[in-house]
């Protein structure tokens, strides 16, 4: 989603906010800009493209010959407006120029008094009435910081914005209520703002993460100072960079997707170290494993609300079938853009959880907020430990999937499914379930072995990927946990290849999507043998959907095959290693995402930024 950078006493500044620029592209945007404040002349100096970075640069590099040392960028993500060169930001007059990532709600009234001072706007964007607010402020006499303290108590939203003045070559100004922003410091002083640390490493070497309400001077002298919502200067802890965070690498990979897709063994490992312990006792070979307490205690829980967007939801669906199943607590999962609108019953002995690879969304740190704000006790996965769902938190869970660049979340989703595995086996344990308990911890600690050898097969899915490619809809079947990992797979597969796909429990399709069934549609399904789970009855709802037409590519261990084969049932099967219940969604994330990749490969699309999307969405 957007993103911001902005340089105050840097050399060449207008080198080091392409460059910035470059390590927010995976956030996804669909155009790009830059504005430059001149030291002498005061000049403002604003580029703008509808295209790519690269446009950008070759702009700036054929348009640009100034020195300018202070300058502010960014990738816009359109919501308001068209991606046209217009709408693209930094948003300009003749005195200030300005980049902004969030939503200006009240932005009609605003028009409308901006148009009473006889100020009319070039763009459809909400962000231009910030700009032209702060402008005319200014030009009436308000110092930098009074046109913009003045303006924020005028607009309500979600903003993240950077700010520079033609008179004041020497500082930017930047604030943010609800959208993140950084401001960074390298080693000789020289100060930078950013969206978040990636865009910043290289650059800096120690960040602040700002407050929601702060307000930031940043001078080319190296002063910065810091006033909170209520306007009283602050002083903000700085952290170093984590090295984690510096600009991503394909490593040899085509794509990070791919990448990332086979780290997981490494990043299920990294993440189940943190969690569960595992030891050989040596005089009697037995395996011991030792599970690390989160400072939750399960034995005061008695419900879960598990609140997510897209794939994350997704793992707390998974968690859903594993808490209920095992611990018997109940699970409540909600999308977070749903749960606080629809003013949820609040629970006595309940926890919230809220998932997120990014830590940035909008909408669920939104509900995190709500939730808190009735006084509930709520947790956080997260797989960025410095974002602001990690620092709002109660308590923090993180994964340990290492920076997800893909668009398309893969890493991170079968992390999250491990800390969730994990809670299971604590709360378990807790409640005095201890073989069942221990039995987890064993078989979750093998995960990222059969992972590995699934990934092994994967390339046997290419000519499935191949047929697929040319299908107008697709269709994955799943039940019991594997049921959201049908819905998964669809998502990826709409993510990535564009192609229209969904997710069904096998058994509700005789209820209305049967009607979509025709010749050759094509149905993925997720489905080995489970000694007391729903082999057999998904076996039923592929026999349905088959008689009507449909091309079935089965998922299936060599079992689920035999079984197959016993019954005289001929489908495309794909192997992969025995699971039990508890592990199958882990090691069934790996093909569906595998299988999404390789289709939209067939189809040449832009696998790692997917048109439209962004890696965090910032706004509601
Ligand atoms: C996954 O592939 C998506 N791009 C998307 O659904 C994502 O999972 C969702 O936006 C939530 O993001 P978060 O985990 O960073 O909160």
């Amino acid at each position: 989603m957007c993103g911001i950078v902005g340089f105050v006493g840097h050399k060449n500044a207008a080198n080091k906010i392409i460059n910035g620029l470059k390590r927010l592209e995976y956030r996804g945007y669909d155009s790009a800009g830059i504005a430059l404040v001149e030291k002498g002349s005061g000049k403002l100096c604003v580029i703008k493209t509808a295209g790519k970075i690269a446009d950008l640069e070759h702009e700036v590099q054929s348009g640009y010959s100034g020195s300018s040392e202070t300058g502010i960028g960014h990738t816009r993500w359109a919501t308001h407006g068209k991606p046209t060169k217009d709408n693209a930001h930094p948003h300009a007059t003749e005195f200030i120029a300005l980049v902004h990532n969030g939503i200006i709600e009240n932005y009609a009234d605003l028009r409308k008094r901006l148009a009473s001072y006889g100020i009319s706007l070039y763009s459809d964007t909400d962000t231009e009435v910030v700009a032209q607010m702060i402008s005319f402020l200014f030009s009436k006499g308000a110092s930098p910081l009074e046109a913009v303290q003045q303006t924020i108590s005028l607009i309500q939203g979600a903003y993240a914005f950077g700010v520079v003045f033609n008179k004041h070559p020497e500082m930017v100004i930047c604030a943010r209520q609800g959208s993140p922003l950084a401001v960074g410091t390298d080693v000789d002083g020289r100060l930078s703002l950013g969206s978040d640390a990636v865009a910043l490493s290289g650059f800096a070497s120690q960040i602040i993460y700002l407050e929601s309400g702060d307000i930031a001077q940043l001078y080319s002298n190296g002063n910065l100072n810091i006033f909170d919502k209520e306007n009283n200067e602050v002083k903000r802890q700085w952290q170093p960079i984590d090295k984690d965070q510096a600009a991503p690498d394909k490593k040899g990979y085509e794509h990070f997707m791919l990448k990332e897709i086979f780290e997981q063994p490494s990043t299920i490992k990294n993440t189940l170290t943190h969690y569960i312990g595992r030891a050989v006792n040596k005089t009697d070979n037995v395996l011991e494993t030792n599970i690390h307490p989160s400072g939750l205690n399960w034995n005061q829980i008695n419900h879960i609300t598990i609140v997510a967007c897209g794939t994350s939801y997704y793992a707390g669906l998974v968690a859903k079938y594993w808490f209920e199943k095992y611990a018997r607590i109940p699970v409540e999962v909600d999308v977070a853009s749903e749960y606080r609108y629809r003013t949820p019953p609040i629970y006595e002995k309940s926890i919230g959880i809220f998932i997120s690879q990014s830590g940035e969304t909008a909408d669920t740190l939104a509900a995190l907020r709500y939730m808190r704000s009735l006084g509930h006790m709520c947790a956080a996965i997260v797989n960025v430990p410095t974002s602001t769902l990690a620092r709002e938190a109660d308590a923090v869970l993180p994964t340990f999937a290492g920076t997800e660049v893909s668009v398309a979340s893969t890493k991170a989703f079968t992390a999250q499914m491990t800390v969730l595995a994990y809670m299971l086996i604590e709360a378990l344990k807790t409640r005095n379930c201890i073989d069942l308990s221990a039995d987890f911890a064993k078989e979750i600690l093998d995960i990222n072995e059969l992972i590995s050898r699934a990934l092994d097969t994967m390339q046997k899915l290419a000519p499935l990927a191949k047929k697929l490619s040319k299908a107008k809809d697709i269709i994955y079947f799943g039940r019991g946990a594997l049921y959201p990992i049908a819905m998964e797979g669809a998502l990826k597969m709409k993510e990535l290849s564009y192609i229209h796909a969904e997710g069904y429990a096998a058994g509700e399709m005789k209820h209305g999507p049967i009607a979509l069934i025709d010749k050759g549609m094509p149905i993925i399904v997720l489905c080995p043998y489970d000694k007391d789970g729903l082999f057999h009855k998904v076996v039923s709802n592929i026999c349905e959907a088959e008689t009507r037409g449909a091309q079935i590519s089965v998922l299936t261990c060599n079992k689920g095959r035999a079984l197959f084969k016993e019954m005289g049932l001929k489908y495309s099967t794909y192997l992969y290693p025995e699971t039990t219940q508890f592990t199958a969604p882990m090691l069934y994330s790996i093909p569906v995402q595998f299988l999404a990749y390789l289709t939209a490969l067939n189809r040449g699309v832009d696998i790692d930024q997917p048109r439209n999307l962004a890696k965090s969405v910032t706004v509601e």
